[in-house]
């Protein structure tokens, strides 16, 4: 299907394995050591392509004897080369000649009905025979016959039957190790691959969440940009409309009456709300594509509330209620855009006003603060031990309806309005705040909402106070 899943038969290995995959090499060591020294002879394991899998730890002392000198040496390296090259049959050892007159056993071994590797047991001497044979005299002229005989005698003897049950005793422990090694391979390579396939899904779960996340941002795109050719587009002949109004409430096409000077004046009306409503939307989608540009200089917050002050008093007259501005002493200056920040400040009143009933109060605060920790600006920050920054904090609390912890987040949400009932007395389209909220961290400040005490709400806009570029 494709090529990071295995088949079933490449997972549990069906017709492909070699005992060195499945066996553990320091356990079948040990058993060719205690079996050795049960039998007292030396066994050889093969991996079915010819690896040497484990061996005794020692060479037979004959062979060492014979290794000192040339014709030994090279009549060793004879039977030494014709065991290695011996394909017993499955179920029968095969017999091999050695050079002392004893024998080798060579055997399959089978698992599944498969030869996955090779014993060797060797050599053993047939005990009937009591002395060296004369082949063995031949190689090893020259050498002392004393130690020759020696090294004779330390030979294992083995009867021919005796042989053959070792052998296959041999056989029955070998496929036991292979079957419970298979069964760990199995295990392990069965975790392997599971862990291999949640990993694949995982990646693939990603890839589609990478994809969907790529189409959202390029619809969020798009839609920044409709928004800002619309809102551009509706702006021209707006303007038409509210100017020829003017002209017709002046009188420029001629008298009008009473009643047409009522009409003209609503269209007049309406039309500039409509416009207040098309810069929203522009200041909008200009603050989400980041094409917004700042015109910062020196200002001061305290005369921008004196200012908010000024402008909402009579709109909170109207309301009932109380307006009014609290200005800390020694309040530095910020850089900033003050236009927008007024734009910031008299959205957070208006909406203070707006959700405050009559007889309650909207307090603005102007004080010097710092930006809370954590806030870093820049990663250089926390290693050099990170100086609180200061900052001005302008507060807007009122005694009005409050917004619930659960909302708090989402009223920076464009169009998101706690009461959205088609009672709703409090008028707007929802925009405000997500536009605040954008301004604000265009200045790189933050704003929160907490709860005011007994009742309404504080907006908390904390602002760093920076140098202007030299
Ligand atoms: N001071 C406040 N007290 C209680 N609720 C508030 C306050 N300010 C905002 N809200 C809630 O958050 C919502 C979103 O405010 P936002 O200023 O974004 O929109 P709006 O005031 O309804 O409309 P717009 O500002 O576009 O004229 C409001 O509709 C209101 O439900
Ligand atoms: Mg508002």
């Amino acid at each position: 299907v494709n090529d990071t899943f295995k088949s079933l038969s490449d997972l549990t290995l069906a017709d492909r394995y070699d005992l060195d995959e499945v066996l553990d090499k320091g356990a079948l060591a040990e058993m060719v050591q205690s079996f050795e020294e049960l039998t007292r002879v030396s066994t050889r394991i093969y991996g079915a392509s010819g690896q040497l899998l484990a061996d005794t730890r020692l060479t037979p002392p004959l062979y060492a004897l014979l290794d000192r000198h040339l014709p030994g040496r090279l009549a060793v390296q004879k039977v030494i080369d014709r065991v290695r090259r011996a394909a017993p049959k499955p179920g029968t050892p095969e017999r091999l000649p050695c050079i002392s007159g004893g024998t080798f056993l060579a055997l399959a071994i089978l698992h599944d009905g498969r030869v996955v590797g090779r014993a060797i047991l060797g050599p053993m001497l047939d005990p009937e025979v009591g002395a060296p044979p004369p082949e063995l005299l031949e190689v090893a002229g020259g050498l002392s016959p004393t130690e020759l005989d020696a090294c004779f005698a330390r030979l294992p003897k083995v009867s021919a039957l005796e042989g053959e049950r070792i052998a296959a005793h041999l056989e029955r422990t070998l496929s036991l190790l292979v079957w419970s090694g298979l069964k760990a391979h199995l295990a392990t390579n069965l975790h392997l691959e599971s862990v291999k396939e949640s990993f694949r899904e995982l990646s693939e779960q990603n890839d589609k969440l990478k994809a969907a996340h790529d189409r959202l941002k390029e619809l969020d795109r798009l839609k920044s940009n409709f928004l800002a050719t619309v809102s551009h587009e509706l702006r021209t002949p707006l303007t038409s409309i509210i100017g020829y109004s003017e002209m017709l409430l002046e009188g420029i096409a001629g008298d009008i009456n009473q009643d047409q000077r009522e009409f003209v004046e609503t269209i007049h009306n309406k039309g500039e709300q409509l416009l207040g409503l098309i810069k929203t939307l522009l200041d909008l989608s200009k603050l989400e594509s980041g094409t917004m540009s700042l015109r910062k200089d020196m200002m001061s917050c305290g005369a921008l509330a004196q200012d908010v002050v000024a402008t909402l008093t009579p709109t909170a007259k109207k309301k009932g209620v109380q307006l009014l501005a609290r200005i800390a002493p020694g309040v530095p200056e910020l850089y900033a855009d003050s236009a927008r920040l007024r734009q910031v400040l008299l959205n957070l009143t208006e909406n203070g006003i707006k959700f405050t009933p009559s007889g309650g109060q909207v307090a603005i605060t102007v004080e010097a603060g710092f930006m809370p920790q954590g806030d870093t600006g820049g990663a250089g920050a926390v290693l050099m031990g990170a100086a609180k920054r200061p900052a001005v904090v302008l507060s807007v609390a009122d005694t009005g309806i409050g917004i619930g912890v659960e909302d708090r987040d989402r009223v920076f949400d464009a169009f998101y309005q706690i009461d959205s009932s088609s009672t709703r007395e409090a008028g707007g389209t929802g925009l405000g705040l997500s536009i605040v909220k954008r301004l604000v961290e265009a200045h790189d400040g933050l704003i929160e909402i907490v709860g005011n005490e007994p009742q309404g709400t504080v907006f908390k806009v904390t602002l760093p106070s920076k140098r202007p570029p030299q």
